[in-house]
């Protein structure tokens, strides 16, 4: 699969990232655009670190809505990659005990975070309705245009709460 990883799909990542819009707004376009063109990403979105709480709320996406608007760090794939500061690859979420479900159709997940200032400032989360879907092209590719968005993603955070 890591043929859809191609230098003409950088190329559009790049003009949609350095567009004249919102950062909210080049977020929601990455979103559609990689949920539309790799095949294996069945739901694509970002979930935005909540500052001064270790939590993640919910950001652009692209998919089906999901009832997980808010996760503890620690909690399922995406909050344990938010404590551990690293990459999740769960090929076969049934056979994750962390989980988070949030459809009968999900069947893989990979999370990578976002980093900002040293600190985990969010996440790019992606579900798959296939197994074993993910490889190292998956990994390099987000983990590259993890570091492209977090200016965008720093952008969109949420003042502090109380
Ligand atoms: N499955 C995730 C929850 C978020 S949804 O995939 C959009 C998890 O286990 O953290």
């Amino acid at each position: 699969m890591s043929d859809v990883f191609t230098p003409e799909l950088d190329r559009e990542v790049d003009e949609l990232l350095s567009a004249h819009a919102s950062s909210g707004t080049r977020l929601q376009r990455i979103c559609n655009l990689l949920a539309d063109r790799v095949p294996h990403y069945d739901w694509f979105g970002f979930y935005i670190t909540v500052p001064g709480r270790r939590e993640l709320a919910l950001g652009p996406f692209s998919g089906e809505p999901t009832e997980h608007v808010r996760i503890p760090f620690g909690r399922g794939i995406c909050g344990q990659a938010a404590e551990r500061e690293e990459t999740f690859v769960v090929q076969d979420v049934g056979a994750a005990d962390n989980y988070l479900s949030c459809s009968i159709h999900v069947k893989s997940e990979i999370v990578v975070p976002v980093f900002g200032k040293g600190t985990v400032i969010g996440e790019i989360d992606i579900d798959s309705h296939v197994k074993e879907p993910f490889t190292e092209a998956d990994t390099l590719f987000l983990e590259s245009l993890a570091e492209r968005v977090s200016p965008l993603v720093s952008d969109i955070m949420p003042p502090e709460e109380e």
